[in-house]
């Protein structure tokens, strides 16, 4: 039985998504709700090292459920990948008479965790924020359903101009290595076509694809391409290929970029955020730590932090299908 929870931290860290807001608010509240001190931690691992604290209650967290970013800031932290930066980070926690921590983000903030776990034995549970959607044991990430009504809301507007000059568009969308932004959002744009790095479609197929695509009578279309992708060196080099052997299309190429990771949360992350905080709070003073939180099946489930970070989140290839028969 570890020591009684008094006080508990909390941090975002990595890259920022919309709806880590609605998370912090969430584990407040529920800190409050159950008599607990909490603290924020700014800029994630590095505001750990330098002590860079506050204390919320209830009414720090007003008005906070609606908006994108996080009000913690965030950061992606060398030092803490020293020991001897771990090191400060502990002695900071201790001073401050932090008992646990909840930390929001994806695999490079669960990993701190983990390692910060195994040498100190400082107890943490994971939130999955991330607008990549690429962690293992949730079916959704916090800020994945907001991204994904952006990038269509996007390619929608795309759409008005590509079909008005009978244009090819690439419009590449993030998601580093994984393809469930582009694929997810694809379908719901009514894309021709979608690359993502899980699936190789290879140039030729695309070559065929577009042509055929032409011969069917359409005059525009979209192409959505993952930031991952490896099937051109990158979008623009894809387009110019593109160009080149089919010279009946005029391309251009828009890539959204970090457009996609701001906004108000959608309800979906919203909700889900409230739902991860509140657990996360619950499991900590129970006793739990070293797992991540997630939604499976629309239940809240939890996951150690090893295999959320080791597991892969697959996509799902029923949409690949249903985005074939759609681009008749
Ligand atoms: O992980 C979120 C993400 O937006 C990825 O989709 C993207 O590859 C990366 O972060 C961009 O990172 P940065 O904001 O550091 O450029």
């Amino acid at each position: 039985m570890g020591k009684k929870i008094k006080k508990i931290g909390v941090m975002t860290s990595g890259g920022d998504a919309p709806g880590m807001n609605a998370a912090i608010r969430a584990v407040v509240r529920a800190c409050s709700y159950y008599h607990v001190d909490c603290v924020g931690v700014y800029r994630g691992y590095q505001g750990l090292i330098e002590g860079d604290f506050i204390d919320l209650t209830a009414r720090n967290v007003n008005n906070t459920i609606n908006r994108g970013g996080t009000i913690l800031k965030t950061a992606r932290s060398k030092e803490f990948r020293t020991k001897k930066g771990r090191e400060k980070a502990f002695q900071q926690l201790k001073k401050a008479k932090i008992d646990a921590m909840v930390l929001i983000g994806g695999d490079g903030t669960f990993t701190g965790g983990m390692v910060f776990y195994k040498e100190f034995k400082f107890p943490s549970i994971g939130i999955p924020g991330t607008i990549d959607n690429d962690i293992f044991g949730t079916n959704s990430t916090i800020g994945f359903d907001t991204a994904l009504n952006t990038v269509v809301d996007a390619i929608d507007k795309i759409r008005d101009t590509a079909s008005s000059h009978n244009r090819l568009f690439f419009v590449e969308v993030m998601g580093r290595d994984a393809g469930f932004i582009a694929l997810n959002s694809g379908v719901g744009a009514g894309a021709e076509e979608i690359l993502i790095p899980e699936e190789d479609l290879g140039l030729d197929r695309l070559l065929e694809s577009l042509k055929r695509s032409k011969r069917s009578g359409k005059s525009s279309s979209i192409v959505v391409v993952a930031e991952g992708d490896k099937i051109g060196k990158n979008v623009f080099e894809l387009a110019n290929y593109v160009e080149e052997n089919l010279p009946e299309y005029e391309v251009r190429v828009s890539v959204l970029g970090h457009m996609q990771r701001g906004g108000s949360p959608s309800c979906f992350d919203r909700v889900l955020a409230s739902r991860l905080g509140v657990k996360s709070v619950e499991l900590l003073l129970d006793g739990k730590s070293n797992l991540m939180v997630g939604l499976i099946n629309n239940k809240i489930e939890t996951t150690e932090l090893n295999k959320a970070v080791k597991g892969q989140h697959r996509i799902n290839k029923e949409l690949l299908r249903v985005s074939d028969i759609m681009s008749l």
